[in-house]
């Protein structure tokens, strides 16, 4: 990373695709190998707060209880960017996105590199975000340099951000770190993003999304559907599998145990390649919000 290679590295939410921050060469490398718009911001990983913070020019107290909290861990903040941030790493906006990965291996690259990282998730643009080093390789194998191997990631969605750039914070990708969570920490209110939000890729519709077209069927509806497509489906539900359908994966009713394999799972399904992929809506709870926000993104 300091001669501008890209290493794809595990972190606790999904694999990152990481290189020298400070180095508009490498980042622009970067977002070449994920074929991802040059103007969409990326977040920045560190060792600890410390460094994190040195790359904001304010530290409002919000953002000082959230990381005393939860970093390391899967929590992104967006923060007054200070100089250290350049416009190739925050899409050209006044603010910055850091965070401090709690995944041993991203822990010890990160101390090693010694300062900031820009990582993306190591996916194509507009791809599902991988969870295995062998996703990783799937998708970018010959654009990258290095592919650091640390297993399974364990969380399996990327992680919850925050805005605290403004008056108010604002949730801009719920995660593993629930709002509620955050708000207890706060003890204030935390408002859900609206259009007048920065923008971010992951604010983009069909984002997160395999190849095979993936929709949202209600558990009653699952049957019929099945049904009405000839079979030629592969199902992603929480009931067991149908002998109807040759690609079938069951789901942990547990909101946590589900994100962990999500990803996985919709990448095997998408590799039989079938006509659709339907996957059974989950419970409108709370704690299921991050996983309907992934949910509603890959069914478009
Ligand atoms: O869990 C994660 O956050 C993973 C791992 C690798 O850390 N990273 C990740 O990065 O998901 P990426 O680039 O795939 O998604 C980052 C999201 C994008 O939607 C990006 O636009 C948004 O964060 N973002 C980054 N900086 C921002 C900023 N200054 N303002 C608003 N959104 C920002
Ligand atoms: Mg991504």
């Amino acid at each position: 990373m300091r001669a501008g290679g890209l290493v794809a590295f595990p972190t606790e939410t999904v694999y990152g695709l990481g290189t020298d921050a400070s180095s508009a060469a490498a980042v622009a490398r970067l977002y070449a190998a994920k074929g991802r718009p040059a103007d969409h911001p990326v977040i920045v990983h560190f060792a600890d707060a410390a460094r994190a913070f040195e790359w904001a020019r304010e530290i409002p107290q919000t953002a000082k209880k959230l990381a005393a909290r939860f970093w390391p861990g899967p929590l992104t903040l967006i923060l007054k960017r200070s100089a250290r941030a350049q416009n190739f790493v925050t899409g050209g906006q006044d603010s910055v996105g850091l965070r401090v990965p709690s995944h041993p291996v991203a822990r010890q690259l990160l101390r090693e590199f010694g300062d900031g990282v820009a990582a993306p998730s190591a996916n194509l643009h507009g791809r599902v975000s991988p969870t295995a080093a062998a996703h990783v390789r799937e998708d970018l194998e010959k654009r990258i340099d290095l592919v650091l191997e640390g297993g399974s990631s364990e969380v399996g969605i990327e992680s919850t951000i925050v805005d605290l750039s403004g008056a108010a914070p604002v949730l801009l990708r719920p995660g593993a770190i629930s709002k509620f969570q955050m708000e207890e920490i706060l003890g204030e209110k935390i408002l859900d993003k609206n259009s007048t939000s920065p923008r971010h890729s992951g604010g983009l519709e069909r984002h997160y999304a395999p190849k095979t077209p993936a929709l949202l069927v209600p558990a009653h509806a699952l049957d019929a559907e099945i049904a009405r497509r000839g079979n030629a489906v592969a199902v992603l539900a929480f009931s067991r599998p149908d002998e109807r359908v040759e690609s079938w994966i069951r789901m942990p009713r547990e909101p946590r145990a589900y994100a962990q394999r999500l990803y996985a799972a919709l990448r095997e399904l998408d590799g039989a390649r079938c006509g659709a992929i339907l996957i059974e809506t989950p419970p409108e709870t709370a704690e299921w919000d991050a996983i309907r926000d992934r949910l509603s993104r890959a069914t478009g």
